[in-house]
Protein backbone atom coordinates (compact mmCIF):
# COMPACT_ATOMS: atom_id res chain seq x y z
CA UNK A 1 0.00 0.00 0.00
CA UNK A 2 1.08 3.41 -1.14
CA UNK A 3 0.86 6.06 1.29
CA UNK A 4 0.11 9.85 1.08
CA UNK A 5 -0.18 11.55 4.28
CA UNK A 6 -1.36 15.33 3.51
CA UNK A 7 -1.37 18.51 5.33
CA UNK A 8 -5.24 18.85 5.06
CA UNK A 9 -8.53 18.32 2.79
CA UNK A 10 -7.47 20.62 0.36
CA UNK A 11 -4.21 18.94 -0.23
CA UNK A 12 -5.89 15.32 0.43
CA UNK A 13 -8.36 16.38 -2.69
CA UNK A 14 -5.23 17.69 -4.76
CA UNK A 15 -3.33 14.78 -4.86
CA UNK A 16 -6.46 12.20 -5.27
CA UNK A 17 -7.25 14.38 -8.03
CA UNK A 18 -4.18 14.17 -9.58
CA UNK A 19 -3.99 10.47 -9.53
CA UNK A 20 -7.42 10.22 -11.56
CA UNK A 21 -6.71 12.44 -14.03
CA UNK A 22 -3.50 10.30 -14.88
CA UNK A 23 -5.89 7.65 -15.33
CA UNK A 24 -7.92 9.39 -17.63
CA UNK A 25 -5.10 10.55 -19.65
CA UNK A 26 -2.90 7.41 -19.61
CA UNK A 27 -6.55 5.50 -20.88
CA UNK A 28 -9.12 7.99 -21.98
CA UNK A 29 -11.84 4.85 -22.30
CA UNK A 30 -11.13 3.94 -18.84
CA UNK A 31 -13.61 2.23 -15.91
CA UNK A 32 -13.56 4.35 -13.11
CA UNK A 33 -15.38 3.37 -10.08
CA UNK A 34 -16.55 5.93 -8.00
CA UNK A 35 -17.99 6.58 -4.57
CA UNK A 36 -20.09 9.68 -2.79
CA UNK A 37 -20.08 10.93 0.42
CA UNK A 38 -18.00 14.07 1.79
CA UNK A 39 -14.64 13.02 1.23
CA UNK A 40 -14.30 12.66 -2.57
CA UNK A 41 -16.46 16.18 -3.43
CA UNK A 42 -13.25 17.94 -2.97
CA UNK A 43 -11.28 15.64 -5.39
CA UNK A 44 -14.63 15.98 -7.80
CA UNK A 45 -14.47 19.38 -7.83
CA UNK A 46 -10.44 19.84 -9.02
CA UNK A 47 -11.74 17.30 -12.03
CA UNK A 48 -14.58 19.65 -12.93
CA UNK A 49 -11.76 22.56 -12.95
CA UNK A 50 -9.40 20.69 -14.75
CA UNK A 51 -12.17 19.71 -17.60
CA UNK A 52 -13.14 23.24 -17.80
CA UNK A 53 -9.60 24.14 -18.52
CA UNK A 54 -9.42 21.84 -21.36
CA UNK A 55 -6.50 19.64 -19.37
CA UNK A 56 -9.29 16.54 -19.52
CA UNK A 57 -11.60 14.75 -21.76
CA UNK A 58 -14.18 12.77 -19.98
CA UNK A 59 -16.04 11.84 -23.49
CA UNK A 60 -15.01 8.01 -23.86
CA UNK A 61 -14.66 7.45 -19.43
CA UNK A 62 -17.37 4.83 -17.94
CA UNK A 63 -18.16 4.83 -14.48
CA UNK A 64 -19.10 2.47 -12.15
CA UNK A 65 -20.83 3.70 -8.81
CA UNK A 66 -20.04 1.92 -5.47
CA UNK A 67 -23.53 2.01 -3.80
CA UNK A 68 -26.85 3.65 -3.60
CA UNK A 69 -29.72 3.95 -1.36
CA UNK A 70 -32.68 1.30 -1.50
CA UNK A 71 -35.40 3.14 -2.47
CA UNK A 72 -33.93 6.16 -3.90
CA UNK A 73 -33.75 7.08 -7.59
CA UNK A 74 -32.63 10.29 -9.37
CA UNK A 75 -36.02 11.98 -8.30
CA UNK A 76 -34.69 12.20 -4.99
CA UNK A 77 -32.26 14.81 -3.55
CA UNK A 78 -29.96 12.32 -1.53
CA UNK A 79 -29.90 9.77 -3.88
CA UNK A 80 -26.34 8.91 -4.87
CA UNK A 81 -27.19 8.77 -8.50
CA UNK A 82 -28.33 12.60 -8.03
CA UNK A 83 -25.18 13.08 -5.83
CA UNK A 84 -22.58 11.86 -8.85
CA UNK A 85 -24.97 14.34 -11.39
CA UNK A 86 -24.32 17.06 -9.22
CA UNK A 87 -20.71 16.86 -8.01
CA UNK A 88 -19.44 15.87 -11.41
CA UNK A 89 -21.07 13.75 -14.06
CA UNK A 90 -23.27 17.27 -15.20
CA UNK A 91 -20.07 19.19 -15.33
CA UNK A 92 -17.85 17.54 -17.54
CA UNK A 93 -18.62 15.69 -20.82
CA UNK A 94 -19.30 12.54 -19.79
CA UNK A 95 -22.21 10.46 -21.60
CA UNK A 96 -24.67 9.96 -18.97
CA UNK A 97 -25.17 6.44 -20.86
CA UNK A 98 -21.66 5.64 -19.97
CA UNK A 99 -22.62 6.29 -16.03
CA UNK A 100 -23.75 3.68 -13.62
CA UNK A 101 -25.72 3.52 -10.17
CA UNK A 102 -27.00 0.56 -8.63
CA UNK A 103 -30.85 1.01 -9.10
CA UNK A 104 -32.20 1.55 -6.02
CA UNK A 105 -35.99 1.91 -7.18
CA UNK A 106 -35.61 -1.74 -8.41
CA UNK A 107 -37.81 -3.48 -5.58
CA UNK A 108 -36.05 -7.07 -6.66
CA UNK A 109 -32.58 -7.09 -5.02
CA UNK A 110 -31.57 -10.16 -6.36
CA UNK A 111 -32.24 -9.26 -10.03
CA UNK A 112 -30.93 -5.44 -9.48
CA UNK A 113 -27.89 -7.27 -7.84
CA UNK A 114 -27.45 -9.54 -10.67
CA UNK A 115 -27.94 -6.95 -13.48
CA UNK A 116 -24.98 -4.53 -11.61
CA UNK A 117 -22.31 -7.60 -11.37
CA UNK A 118 -23.49 -7.86 -15.35
CA UNK A 119 -22.64 -4.13 -16.01
CA UNK A 120 -19.47 -4.08 -14.15
CA UNK A 121 -18.38 -7.63 -16.05
CA UNK A 122 -19.41 -5.89 -19.01
CA UNK A 123 -17.35 -3.07 -18.82
CA UNK A 124 -14.60 -5.63 -18.73
CA UNK A 125 -13.57 -5.11 -14.69
CA UNK A 126 -12.54 -1.52 -13.13
CA UNK A 127 -9.53 0.39 -14.34
CA UNK A 128 -9.66 3.11 -10.61
CA UNK A 129 -11.63 2.15 -8.13
CA UNK A 130 -12.14 5.39 -5.56
CA UNK A 131 -13.31 4.50 -1.85
CA UNK A 132 -14.00 6.58 0.81
CA UNK A 133 -13.74 4.77 4.52
CA UNK A 134 -16.54 4.22 7.04
CA UNK A 135 -16.04 5.64 10.87
CA UNK A 136 -16.28 1.95 11.27
CA UNK A 137 -14.35 0.56 8.16
CA UNK A 138 -16.55 -0.02 5.84
CA UNK A 139 -16.02 0.32 2.11
CA UNK A 140 -19.10 0.99 -0.31
CA UNK A 141 -21.76 -0.07 2.16
CA UNK A 142 -19.97 -2.94 2.62
CA UNK A 143 -20.44 -3.11 6.81
CA UNK A 144 -18.74 -4.87 9.27
CA UNK A 145 -19.88 -8.42 8.75
CA UNK A 146 -18.78 -12.40 9.33
CA UNK A 147 -17.30 -12.97 5.99
CA UNK A 148 -16.78 -10.83 3.05
CA UNK A 149 -19.08 -10.11 0.01
CA UNK A 150 -18.07 -11.04 -3.36
CA UNK A 151 -20.70 -9.20 -5.89
CA UNK A 152 -23.09 -6.73 -5.63
CA UNK A 153 -25.78 -7.22 -2.39
CA UNK A 154 -28.23 -5.87 -0.33
CA UNK A 155 -27.05 -4.68 2.95
CA UNK A 156 -28.72 -3.41 6.11
CA UNK A 157 -27.02 -0.22 7.22
CA UNK A 158 -25.50 0.23 10.36
CA UNK A 159 -26.94 2.50 13.13
CA UNK A 160 -24.07 4.30 13.12
CA UNK A 161 -23.59 4.62 9.55
CA UNK A 162 -27.22 5.57 9.12
CA UNK A 163 -26.17 8.64 11.93
CA UNK A 164 -22.90 9.20 10.34
CA UNK A 165 -24.97 10.09 6.89
CA UNK A 166 -27.99 12.03 8.72
CA UNK A 167 -26.20 15.20 7.48
CA UNK A 168 -27.51 14.83 4.30
CA UNK A 169 -31.34 14.35 5.04
CA UNK A 170 -33.75 16.54 7.20
CA UNK A 171 -33.47 13.96 9.39
CA UNK A 172 -32.33 10.93 11.16
CA UNK A 173 -35.90 8.47 10.07
CA UNK A 174 -35.57 9.99 6.55
CA UNK A 175 -31.96 7.53 6.11
CA UNK A 176 -32.80 4.70 4.21
CA UNK A 177 -32.46 1.23 6.26
CA UNK A 178 -30.30 -0.79 3.46
CA UNK A 179 -28.76 0.10 0.50
CA UNK A 180 -27.50 -1.98 -2.76
CA UNK A 181 -23.39 -2.42 -2.60
CA UNK A 182 -20.71 -3.22 -4.88
CA UNK A 183 -19.11 -6.74 -2.89
CA UNK A 184 -15.82 -6.46 -1.37
CA UNK A 185 -14.91 -9.08 -4.27
CA UNK A 186 -15.75 -6.34 -7.28
CA UNK A 187 -13.56 -3.65 -4.63
CA UNK A 188 -10.73 -6.08 -5.47
CA UNK A 189 -10.47 -6.93 -8.42
CA UNK A 190 -9.83 -3.47 -9.59
CA UNK A 191 -7.06 -3.01 -11.07
CA UNK A 192 -6.13 0.21 -8.42
CA UNK A 193 -7.13 1.39 -5.35
CA UNK A 194 -7.63 4.65 -4.21
CA UNK A 195 -8.67 5.26 -0.75
CA UNK A 196 -8.92 8.78 0.29
CA UNK A 197 -9.73 9.38 4.01
CA UNK A 198 -10.48 12.85 5.86
CA UNK A 199 -10.98 13.75 9.63
CA UNK A 200 -9.97 12.41 13.12
CA UNK A 201 -13.21 10.58 13.00
CA UNK A 202 -11.48 7.99 10.57
CA UNK A 203 -8.03 7.70 12.34
CA UNK A 204 -8.77 4.48 13.92
CA UNK A 205 -10.43 3.00 10.70
CA UNK A 206 -7.56 4.18 8.73
CA UNK A 207 -5.19 2.69 11.55
CA UNK A 208 -7.20 -0.87 11.31
CA UNK A 209 -6.82 -0.64 7.64
CA UNK A 210 -3.13 -0.30 7.30
CA UNK A 211 -1.82 -2.24 10.84
CA UNK A 212 -4.48 -4.42 12.00
CA UNK A 213 -5.43 -7.85 10.88
CA UNK A 214 -7.24 -8.66 7.84
CA UNK A 215 -10.95 -9.04 8.91
CA UNK A 216 -14.57 -8.89 7.55
CA UNK A 217 -14.91 -7.17 11.37
CA UNK A 218 -13.31 -4.04 9.09
CA UNK A 219 -13.80 -4.31 5.51
CA UNK A 220 -11.38 -2.22 4.40
CA UNK A 221 -8.39 -4.10 6.42
CA UNK A 222 -9.29 -6.42 3.20
CA UNK A 223 -7.29 -3.78 1.08
CA UNK A 224 -3.87 -5.13 2.26
CA UNK A 225 -4.15 -8.34 0.39
CA UNK A 226 -4.35 -5.74 -2.99
CA UNK A 227 -1.37 -5.22 -4.99
CA UNK A 228 -1.84 -1.70 -5.90
CA UNK A 229 -3.62 0.24 -3.48
CA UNK A 230 -2.98 4.41 -2.83
CA UNK A 231 -4.36 5.66 0.72
CA UNK A 232 -4.08 9.56 0.62
CA UNK A 233 -5.77 10.91 4.13
CA UNK A 234 -4.98 14.18 5.66
CA UNK A 235 -3.04 14.85 8.67
CA UNK A 236 -5.97 13.71 11.42
CA UNK A 237 -7.16 10.95 9.77
CA UNK A 238 -3.85 9.47 9.43
CA UNK A 239 -3.13 10.98 13.22
CA UNK A 240 -2.98 7.32 14.24
CA UNK A 241 -0.95 5.14 11.82
C1 LIG B 1 -20.02 6.13 -0.61
C2 LIG B 1 -19.58 4.95 0.13
C3 LIG B 1 -19.17 5.03 1.56
C4 LIG B 1 -18.43 6.30 1.93
C5 LIG B 1 -18.08 6.30 3.42
C6 LIG B 1 -17.39 7.59 3.84
O1 LIG B 1 -20.35 5.80 -1.93
O2 LIG B 1 -19.58 3.91 -0.42
O3 LIG B 1 -18.36 3.92 1.86
O4 LIG B 1 -17.26 6.40 1.16
O5 LIG B 1 -19.23 6.14 4.17
O6 LIG B 1 -18.27 8.64 3.68
P1 LIG B 1 -17.79 10.14 3.88
O7 LIG B 1 -16.82 10.45 2.80
O8 LIG B 1 -19.05 10.96 3.76
O9 LIG B 1 -17.18 10.23 5.24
Amino acid sequence: MRIYKEKDYEAMSRRAASIIAAQVILKPDCVLGLATGSTPIGAYKRLVKQYKKGKLDFSAVRTVNLDEYKGLGAGDEQSYINFMNENLFSHVNIAKENTNVPNGLNKDAAAECARYDKVIADMGGIDLQLLGIGNNGHIGFNEPAKSFADGTHMVTLEEGTREANARFFSSLDEVPTAAYTMGVGSIMRAKMILLVASGKAKAQAVKDTVSGPVTPKVPASVLQLHPNVVLVGDEDAMSLL
